[in-house]
């Protein structure tokens, strides 16, 4: 398939920026358009590298807004779409459903009828076009600790407001395809960590707070369990799926890589102690066991063998490989996490750790 105008929503985000980069720098001959509304989530930083590349186009838009994702779709006569834009932080959902199901619902269906209005229009229709959504491990709900994995075939049953509204919009991406023919793509993955990750998720939340000598919040007893992945990772799967993966086939993507989270807090604290110089054990005494989330998931895993055995996909990075990487960038990007963590940042970290 040789596309030559791709959308890539939520570009400016946490993922979104690996990708946008990755295909701005291995497809010349696209045109690579950017589409964020640049929420809290949203950062042009994470793009300077690439972002006065010829066939590199930032939008700022909402995807919710049909009429302006229609008028680019029309005026850049797009071929491939690929969605990342979407409220991705489970605590924020679970004191804000209402969002959650605006973006990650409302704004895929804008995005789908939009995509659906502007290929029918064209004599070719839906030849050679992709609409690829990246979805993730939440919407399968929780697994025990006994070994199981998350399959293709495993039911639906997300627990979060934020799961919910990813499989809903899940939902919606088939049901394109099986009633209008749309040529979809789902994938699901796991947890990325890695470079420009906004500091509300654990990793880069901890580094910086280590860092920083400030308490780390540890959910319950810190027991639950995810399948890590190095984000470049990722952006390469997505990569091999949007160019090679069957229509409407959905594909998981994960580490093989499963980690109790005081096992990550553990290994970061002495990874940022080491790097820094401190002394071992040093900021051990940061752990603070804290009152668990709401409707906490116990365990994530992902059987990623169907992408292994039939793209030839797999993850790249060993897990300490990928921490020492990561903390490293951290550290060395202090001023990337001061400028994120200026504005509201410290009163959304109050709010959400208050009381807990
Ligand atoms: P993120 O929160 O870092 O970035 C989301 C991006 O979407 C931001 O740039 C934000 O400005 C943009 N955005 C939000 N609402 C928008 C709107 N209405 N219109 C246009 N842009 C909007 O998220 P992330 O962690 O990079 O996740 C990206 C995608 O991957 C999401 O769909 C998420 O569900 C999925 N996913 C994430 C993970 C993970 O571990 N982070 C794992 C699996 C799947
Ligand atoms: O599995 C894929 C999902 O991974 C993505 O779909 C989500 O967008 C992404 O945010 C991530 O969800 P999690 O809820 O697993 O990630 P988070 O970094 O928020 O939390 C990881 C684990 O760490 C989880 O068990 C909760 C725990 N945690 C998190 C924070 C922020 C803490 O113990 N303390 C914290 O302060």
């Amino acid at each position: 398939m040789n596309h030559k105008a791709i959308i890539i929503t939520g570009g400016a985000g946490f993922i979104g920026s690996h990708v946008v980069r990755l295909f701005v720098n291995k497809y010349p001959e696209y045109k690579i358009i950017n589409v964020d509304k640049l929420t809290y989530a949203g950062n042009l930083a994470n793009l300077k590298d690439i972002e006065q590349k010829p066939n590199y186009r930032f939008v700022k838009a909402d995807i919710c807004d049909f009429e302006a994702m229609l008028s680019l779709m029309q005026e850049e006569k797009v071929d491939g779409i690929i969605h990342l834009a979407a409220e991705s932080h489970v605590d924020r959902s679970i004191k804000d459903p209402f969002t959650f199901a605006r973006t990650n619902v409302m704004g895929t269906l804008s995005l789908l009828q939009a995509a659906k209005i502007y290929w029918e229009s064209l004599p070719e229709k839906y030849e050679g076009k992709r609409f690829y959504h990246i979805s993730t491990d939440e919407v399968y709900g929780a697994l025990k600790m006994d070994g199981s994995l998350f399959t293709e075939e495993t039911k639906y049953q997300p627990h979060s407001p934020y799961s919910a509204a990813k499989a809903s919009s899940d939902h919606f991406v088939r049901a394109f395809h099986d009633t209008y023919g749309m040529p979809t793509i789902v994938t699901n993955c796991s947890n990325n960590y890695g470079p420009y990750q906004f500091p509300e998720k654990l990793i880069p939340l901890f580094i910086n707070n280590i860092r920083h000598r400030k308490p780390l919040p540890v959910y319950g007893k810190g027991e639950n369990v995810r399948d890590w992945l190095f984000v470049e990772d990722h952006a390469r799967a997505i990569d091999i799926i949007f160019h090679k993966g069957k229509t409407a086939e959905t594909y998981n993507i994960g580490g093989f890589n499963e980690w109790k989270n005081i096992d990550i807090v553990k290994l970061l604290i002495s990874t940022v102690d080491r790097l820094l110089g401190r002394p071992e054990g040093a900021d051990d005494d940061l752990i603070t066991y804290v009152t668990d989330r709401a409707g906490h998931d116990l365990r994530y895993a992902i059987d990623s063998r169907k992408l292994q055995r039939e793209l030839g996909w797999e993850p790249s990075l060993q897990f300490e490989e990928g921490i020492e990487k990561t903390v490293r960038w951290y550290l060395d990007n202090q001023d990337w996490m001061d400028n994120v963590t200026s504005g509201d940042y410290q009163r959304y970290y109050d709010d959400m750790y208050k009381g807990r």
